[in-house]
């Protein structure tokens, strides 16, 4: 069967995006990703978000706690403004077209491309040997995520650029070695002032699930006193707030607030720094957690409301991933025979 031949530039803009169940959503996810997810499902363009459990197991979770993540994070999710009437939201493991994608991916990635992956040599370590293979594979089956649905664009924060642009080479590669324009060229969206929040213990380190210091990060499940809490006790310079960007250069810690208070208030960082020239923290802190406190507290409530029926959380999860099954499917099919494998069960 010939392939009808189609440039990358012919695909429908489809938006694609997943957060891992691994842990509470931080205010790094929140910023640099969902907040950004719900103003495109509000820009009226399609938009498919997933719960990627079977991306957190490549590092040991426990299964209750796995459960309760994923239903948090659905809930995390509605509650920041997902509609799911109008986004598609559901968890990954309910759509067997990602692992089936992503095992193809295993075939078309090369070794050479995975090693170059830093995530993977964060997350490993020193001891790498003892590093699950899904680890190594992790960025396929990201790819696989993205291309089961021609998505053409996929909104994350600063971190995930490099498996983008692995994404695009197995892309590449693909549509290459078979000879067909079949899947899109990705484009990432990385954009806005919180593509990369950083600790709030270290301005060095990225704000992560799994800082083994909960001060480190400010949860979606966090009530305001403890909002309020890490806020004041963020580590920062004595220095007062520059009147321009460039002074923050080697501050890194005095950064990183200025840059959650752009994301939170809707201003650029070189507004916020314009705004409060020559305050110092003792006055900033406390503006920013209130801040904080009024644009996440709606959201807690809600989250804390979803979760106390987590049936119709699991419904909606079901009912997204019928949908989302429904687009991956055909482009499945179409996979299976560009590769040549038989279909004849119907
Ligand atoms: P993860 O928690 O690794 O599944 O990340 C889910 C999404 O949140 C991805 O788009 C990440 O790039 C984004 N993200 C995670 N941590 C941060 C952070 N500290 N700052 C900005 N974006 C983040
Ligand atoms: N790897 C991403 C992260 O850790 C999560 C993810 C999995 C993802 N599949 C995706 C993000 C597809 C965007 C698109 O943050």
């Amino acid at each position: 069967m010939a392939e009808p031949v189609q440039t990358p530039a012919a695909f429908p803009r489809r938006i694609f995006s997943g957060i891992q169940p691994s842990g509470g959503i931080t205010l790094g996810n929140y910023l640099g990703a969902l907040k950004r997810f719900v103003e495109k499902q509000n820009e009226g363009i399609e938009t498919i978000y997933c719960m990627v459990d079977m991306h957190a197991i490549t590092v040991w979770q426990d299964p209750a706690k796995l459960r309760h993540a994923t239903r948090e994070g659905a809930a995390a999710f509605i509650a920041a403004g997902i509609d799911p009437a109008r986004s598609i939201l559901f968890n990954q493991s309910q759509v067997s077209a990602h692992a089936e994608l992503g095992w193809i991916f295993n075939c078309v990635a090369r070794l050479g491309w995975m090693n170059r992956m830093t995530q993977f040599k964060d997350k490993a370590g020193k001891n790498a040997e003892a590093a699950s293979l899904g680890l190594y594979a992790y960025p396929a089956l990201m790819a696989a995520d993205i291309m089961a649905y021609h998505a053409t664009h996929v909104p994350v924060g600063e971190d995930q650029k490099q498996h983008l642009e692995l994404t695009r080479d197995i892309a590449m590669k693909f549509n290459h070695d078979y000879g067909v324009e079949f899947f899109p060229i990705v484009e990432p969206v990385i954009e806005g002032a919180a593509t990369r929040v950083m600790s709030l213990r270290d301005g060095t380190k990225k704000m992560s699930k799994s800082d083994p210091s909960d001060q480190s990060r400010i949860n979606l499940t966090d009530d305001a006193d403890t909002i309020a809490a890490k806020i004041r006790k963020a580590k920062t310079d004595a220095d007062p707030l520059p009147d321009s960007l460039d002074g923050l250069r080697d501050r890194p810690e005095a950064r990183n607030l200025v840059n959650i208070y752009a994301a939170l208030a809707g201003l650029t960082p070189s507004q916020v720094v314009a705004e409060n020239a020559g305050a110092l923290f003792g006055s900033f802190k406390p503006k920013l957690a209130d801040l904080a406190v009024a644009h996440l507290s709606p959201i807690t409530t809600e989250m804390t409301r979803l979760m106390q029926d987590p049936a119709e959380i699991d419904r909606i999860l079901g009912v997204g991933a019928d949908r989302a099954d429904a687009i991956a499917r055909p482009i499945l099919d179409r996979v299976y025979d560009i590769t040549g494998m038989i279909r004849s069960r119907r």
